[in-house]
């Protein structure tokens, strides 16, 4: 990072799963890192206690970002907390399937929101202070279904695909300012958000949780294996180091040769 100091670093949805990884990650480099999630208060207090070994302390927040609102409300609850981020991890997402022709207006609209405009409006109230130190990073943990579409995934493909055209203009915008921004976009990652998936492919076809992982899996990726989340979380720490300064406006597959196809 810059001059290797300390940053200030907010992670959306870092309560479980990528999220918390990367929080994990960024905290052992050392770094301040305002965690946020839905949780209650006995898992924050929790959190915050798995983070008290680091030297660079945490702060949590549980605004939800599904409004404008929540997401400034999240804004400041980080300023408090760990000063201005420097960097801004936009991984909060949720996923619902069904096909197009019948998919919810509340999901539709709720998965817009999660995964697509609190990146952008984190991003719009987070840049003007990184521009004034000259030095930002955003990450935005897009998805493999930002470069690819699956059935029965209208709204994800659709925020996913957004994310990466926001985090495009955000990089060229910003490029003067000593601020990169880029996408991560994953296969499939062992953690709570897939585990409907597995359970549905259980049922229908009959078969163990086990056999239902390698079959959701091995259908799309022909290195037919789950992501671990430290991987995830490991490029984002690198995405912020000295050797990717000229890495900007990119996305990056991590998906088992998914979109490779
Ligand atoms: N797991 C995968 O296979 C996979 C693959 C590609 C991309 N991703 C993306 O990675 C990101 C993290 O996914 P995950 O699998 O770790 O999910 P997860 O379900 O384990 O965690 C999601 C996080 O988002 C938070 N969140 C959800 N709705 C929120 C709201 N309204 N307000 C505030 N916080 C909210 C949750 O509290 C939680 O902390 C998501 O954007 C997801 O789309 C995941």
């Amino acid at each position: 990072m810059q001059q290797n100091q300390p940053h200030a670093v907010l992670v959306t949805g870092s309560t479980s799963g990528i999220g918390l990884a990367i929080a994990h990650c960024f905290g052992r480099a050392g770094h301040h890192v305002m965690l946020h999630g839905l949780a209650d208060a006995e898992t924050a207090s929790m959190l915050l206690d798995e983070f008290s070994g680091y030297s660079g302390g945490a702060g949590f927040s549980s605004a939800d970002i599904a409004s404008e609102a929540g997401c400034a409300q999240l804004v400041e609850e980080t300023r408090e907390a760990i000063g201005n981020p420097s960097v801004l991890i936009n991984n909060a997402g949720i996923q619902f399937t069904a096909p197009a022709h019948e998919f919810p207006a509340d999901k539709w609209q709720q998965i817009l929101a999660i995964n697509l405009s609190s990146a952008f409006f984190l991003s719009r109230d987070l840049l003007p202070a990184m521009r004034a130190a000259s030095w930002g990073r955003i990450i935005n943990i897009a998805s493999v279904h930002g470069l690819v579409a699956s059935e029965h995934k209208a709204a994800y493909c659709a925020a996913k695909h957004g994310l990466i055209g926001l985090t495009k203009v955000v990089a060229l915008e910003n490029a003067d300012a000593g601020i990169t921004a880029n996408a991560i976009c994953p296969g499939w990652v062992e953690t709570p958000l897939i585990q409907p998936q597995i359970e549905k492919i259980a049922r229908e076809q009959q078969v163990d949780l086990d056999a239902a992982r390698a079959l959701l899996v091995g259908a799309k990726q022909p290195l037919a294996k789950t992501t671990n989340p430290e991987a995830i979380a490991e490029l984002a720490l690198y995405l912020c180091g000295n050797f990717a300064g000229t890495i900007t406006g990119a996305a990056l597959p991590v998906d088992g040769g998914w979109s490779a196809q």
